[in-house]
C-alpha cells in the first residue's frame, strides 16, 4: 500500500514555467495512492493546457470560480470538503502575496481562504522576486499562519539567472507530502543513527570494508525524520543522498564513526545502530602505497574496533538503543545472546543474503519476549513500521 493511499489532495497550479513539472508531480502523487484534483490559475493555463492535467489525473480540471459543472455553483467549497491537503506547486510570488493577505479573486485563492485544510506550497520564481522585501514579508506571514513552505531550491533559472527560487523537483515535493501524512510519533526527540559501511585502510589506496549500501539506514533516517524526530546520521561512505532535514556526519573508518557517535550520544534520546561496522581494522596501515613488486601478498595484522553500540548502551545515562544484526542464518538463541551482550532491549535481525543491495527487506524484531517477524516490503515501508515499533517501546520504557 502506498504512503498516500486514501488521501485526497487538491493540487493548485499557478503561473510559472515550473508548471510543466507539475504534470509529473500529479503522476507521482497518484503512484503513491493519492487522489488528485487539479486547480489551475489563468496564468498556469498559459504555460500548460488543462487537458494535460485532465489526462494525467483522470478527472476534471478546475480553472474557474464560476464553474457551472458544480450543481451548487460552489466549486471553491466542494473541492476541499473531502480533501486532506491543499498543495500548491508551483506557487508564484503573486499567488503567495494573495494568500498572505487573504485575497480571493480567483478559484485557487478563494478555495484556500475558504478552507481550514493544511496548506503546503512549493514556491517558484525568479531569484530577485524571491528576495524582494515584499516576498520575504509574505513568506513570514504565511509561515506564521501555519502554511508549510517547501523549498525553493537553488540553481539555474528559466530566465537565465542563477539563485534561489527554483521549484523543488517533483520527487522532493512528493517526499514532503508523504512526510506530512506520517504520524509525529517521535515529535521533539533527538535520534542518533549510524548507517552504511566503514572502510578500514590498508594503505592510502586499499581498504577493507563490509558490503552495505546504506539503504536500510537511510530509509530509517527518513522515517524517523517524517515521524517528527531531529535526526543525526553518522554515515560511512555510500552513494545515497542525505534525506532533506537530516544532519549527516560523513565518516570513513570505525574509529571516526565511534568518535562522531560518542560526541552526540549523551544528548540523544534514541540511538539506532544500523551501520555495518568493520569488526577489525588493520593494525599498521602504511602511509605509502604497498608496492606488490616489493611485498607480494602482504601479511595483514588486525586489531579489534570498538563496539560502538555496546559502548553507547553502557553509558549512564544512555539513549534508548536499538541494534541491527545482518546474519547468514538466524538462530534465535544466538540473536538473544547478541542482544544481551550489547545490553539493548531491541535487536532487529535480517538475513544478509536476502537484503543486500536489494530495494526490499524483511526483518524480525528480537526482544525479551522472543522473535517478531515483520512483513517484507520496500525498505522505506519496513522502516516506517520499525519506527512505529521503536516509538511504542521507547514510550513504554519512559512511562
Ligand atoms: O556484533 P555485530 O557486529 O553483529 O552487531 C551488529 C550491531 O552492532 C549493529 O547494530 C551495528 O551497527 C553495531 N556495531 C557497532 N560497532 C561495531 C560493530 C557493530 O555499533 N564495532
Amino acid at each position: 500500500m502506498g504512503d498516500l493511499e486514501g488521501k485526497r489532495i487538491v493540487l493548485g497550479v499557478s503561473g510559472g514555467i515550473a508548471c510543466y513539472k507539475s504534470a509529473d508531480l500529479v503522476r507521482r502523487l497518484m503512484d503513491h495512492g493519492a487522489h488528485v484534483d487539479v486547480v489551475m490559475t489563468q496564468s498556469a493555463c498559459q504555460f500548460v493546457s488543462p487537458t494535460t492535467f485532465q489526462a494525467l489525473s483522470s478527472g476534471p480540471v478546475y480553472t474557474d470560480l464560476w464553474d457551472r459543472r458544480a450543481p451548487n455553483n460552489m466549486v471553491h467549497i466542494n473541492l476541499t470538503r473531502q480533501a486532506d491537503l491543499v498543495l500548491i506547486a508551483p506557487a508564484s510570488a503573486n499567488l503567495m502575496a494573495k494568500l498572505a493577505h487573504g485575497l480571493a479573486d480567483d478559484l485557487l485563492s478563494t478555495l484556500c481562504l475558504a478552507s481550514q485544510l493544511p496548506l503546503m506550497i512549493a514556491p517558484a520564481m525568479n531569484r530577485e522576486m524571491w528576495l524582494a522585501p515584499a516576498s520575504v514579508r509574505n513568506v513570514a506571514l504565511l509561515r506564521a499562519d501555519g502554511v508549510e513552505i517547501i523549498g525553493p531550491g537553488q540553481g539555474a533559472q528559466a530566465c537565465g539567472e542563477t539563485g534561489d527560487g527554483r521549484m523543488l523537483e517533483p520527487h522532493e515535493i512528493v517526499d514532503a507530502v508523504r512526510a506530512h501524512f506520517q504520524p509525529k510519533i517521535l515529535d521533539g526527540l533527538k535520534v542518533l543513527m549510524t548507517a552504511g559501511p566503514t572502510c578500514e585502510p590498508i594503505d592510502p589506496v586499499r581498504v577493507i570494508t563490509n558490503r552495505s549500501s546504506g539503504k536500510t539506514g537511510y530509509a530509517l533516517a527518513q522515517a524517523a525524520r517524517d515521524a517528527g524526530a531531529r535526526v543525526t546520521l553518522v554515515s560511512g561512505p555510500t552513494a545515497l543522498p542525505c534525506p532533506p532535514g537530516v544532519t549527516r556526519l560523513s565518516v570513513q573508518t570505525a574509529l571516526q564513526m565511534h568518535q562522531a557517535v560518542m560526541r552526540h550520544a549523551t544528548e540523544s534520546d534514541l540511538f539506532i545502530a544500523v551501520a555495518a561496522v568493520a569488526d577489525w581494522r588493520v593494525a599498521n596501515p602504511t602511509d605509502e602505497k604497498l608496492k606488490k613488486i616489493d611485498t607480494g601478498a602482504p601479511e595483514l595484522k588486525f586489531v579489534m574496533n570498538p563496539d560502538i553500540l555496546q559502548e553507547v548502551a553502557s553509558l549512564a545515562p544512555s539513549p534508548w538503543c536499538v541494534g541491527f544484526a545482518a546474519e547468514t542464518s538466524l538462530d534465535l538463541a544466538q540473536l538473544q545472546a547478541k542482544r544481551q551482550r550489547k545490553r539493548i532491549s531491541l535487536l532487529i535481525a535480517n538475513l544478509a543474503q536476502d537484503v543486500m543491495d536489494s530495494e526490499d527487506t524483511q526483518v524480525q524484531l528480537i526482544d525479551e519476549s522472543g522473535s517478531h517477524p515483520l512483513p517484507a516490503g520496500p525498505k522505506i515501508q519496513v522502516a516506517r513500521v520499525i519506527i512505529t515499533e521503536i516509538a511504542r517501546r521507547y514510550r513504554q520504557h519512559q512511562a
